[in-house]
Parts: structure tokens; C-alpha cells; sequence
């Protein structure tokens, strides 16, 4: 089966103003006290962080990395492992930790990284998340910020992809069977 693009589910605007919601809850949850962490998650989150962190007050002690993961699992029975294939390159002990990812779905990938961060003892730990697709959740998971809740479709846009496909898209658009 292949897929074509279909509907636009959020347009670039939608996404802006959410966007610059998101940075004021967060801008208004953190102090100066100790540097933020800001941890994006390759690579469909790049694009989600890079707009996020660009909203923030200039006197916030904002600070950028990146970590490439994939949870190990089939889709009923996870192994509790999260497989690093590119590390952060500081420590986050002592520091405020915000997790930035692109979409939460079974909910597997962010708990595991989640315990696996809380393991580095960092002062505190949130997760902002631009898309929850709730309904398929597996696992409990704690999101502190999130950008829109959506149904149970296939996703692609502004960092997300399908099989490597159409993540440099402005908007986020959903996927159809195109009949082949
Ligand atoms: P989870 O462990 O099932 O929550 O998986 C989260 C990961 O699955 C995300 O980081 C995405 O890489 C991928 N994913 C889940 N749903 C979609 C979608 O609709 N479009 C693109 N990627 C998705």
C-alpha cells in the first residue's frame, strides 16, 4: 500500500501562534535560577524546537541539545530499553530539563526517555510534545506542554515523516491510500 498527502490538518499559522503559546506557559514555568536544558529528539523534533526556543525571552538561560533514540519493543510488549544512537553532549545534572518532541503516540518512546533522563538527576523534568495522539496510548506518560491533541491518523509535516517523506513540509498534513 502507498500513501499520497491528503488534508492539512494544522495550516504554518496555526502552528506559529501555538507555537508562541507554548513558549509563553513555558517562559512563565521557568526562572532564571538554573539554565534550562532543552533536549530535542531527532529528528522530527528539530524543526518544532528550533521555532519553540526562538519564542523565548532573551533573558532565559536557554540552552540546546539533542538526542537521537529509539525505543526497543513490539507494539504490545515493550522491553522497558531505550536505544541511544546519539547522545547528549552535556550533562543535565542540576539543571531544569524540558524533553521536546515531535508527537507522542504509544507513549513508549517518551516514558523510556523520560526514566532514562530522570536517571541523570537533573533539578527538574518536563516534556512538551506538539502533537498528543492520545487514543493509542499504551503506557502512562507525562506531557506538561502540549500543542494539539489529534485523532488516530497518520501525520506527516514541519518535522514529521512517513518512511523519510515530507517532513520539510510548512504545515502538517495527513495521509490517504492513493490506490496502488
Ligand atoms: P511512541 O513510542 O509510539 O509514542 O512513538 C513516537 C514516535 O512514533 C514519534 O517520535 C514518531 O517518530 C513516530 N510517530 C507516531 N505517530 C506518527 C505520525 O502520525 N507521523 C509521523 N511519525 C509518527
Amino acid at each position: 500500500m502507498a500513501y499520497k498527502l491528503d488534508n492539512v490538518l494544522f495550516s504554518e499559522e496555526q502552528i506559529k501562534a501555538r507555537v508562541r503559546e507554548l513558549a509563553k506557559d513555558i517562559a512563565r514555568d521557568f526562572g532564571n535560577d538554573k539554565p534550562l536544558a532543552v533536549v530535542g529528539i531527532l529528528t522530527g523534533a528539530a524543526f518544532f524546537l528550533t521555532d519553540l526556543v526562538r519564542e523565548l525571552p532573551e533573558n532565559l538561560d536557554v540552552r540546546i541539545d539533542f538526542m537521537s533514540v529509539a525505543s526497543y519493543g513490539d507494539s504490545d510488549k515493550s522491553s522497558g530499553v531505550v536505544r541511544i544512537f546519539h547522545d547528549l553532549k552535556s550533562s543535565i545534572e542540576n539543571k531544569n530539563v524540558l524533553i521536546v518532541e515531535d508527537i507522542v503516540d504509544t507513549g513508549l518512546t517518551l516514558s523510556h526517555l523520560q526514566e532514562l533522563l530522570h536517571n541523570r538527576k537533573p533539578a527538574s523534568l518536563k516534556t512538551c510534545v506538539l502533537l498528543d495522539k492520545y487514543e493509542r496510548r499504551q503506557t502512562e506518560v507525562k506531557v506538561d506542554y502540549c500543542g494539539f491533541k489529534i485523532p488516530d491518523k497518520f501525520v506527516v509535516g514541519y518535522g514529521l515523516d512517513y518512511a523519510g517523506k515530507w517532513r520539510h513540509l510548512k504545515e502538517i498534513k495527513t495521509l490517504v491510500d492513493d490506490g496502488k
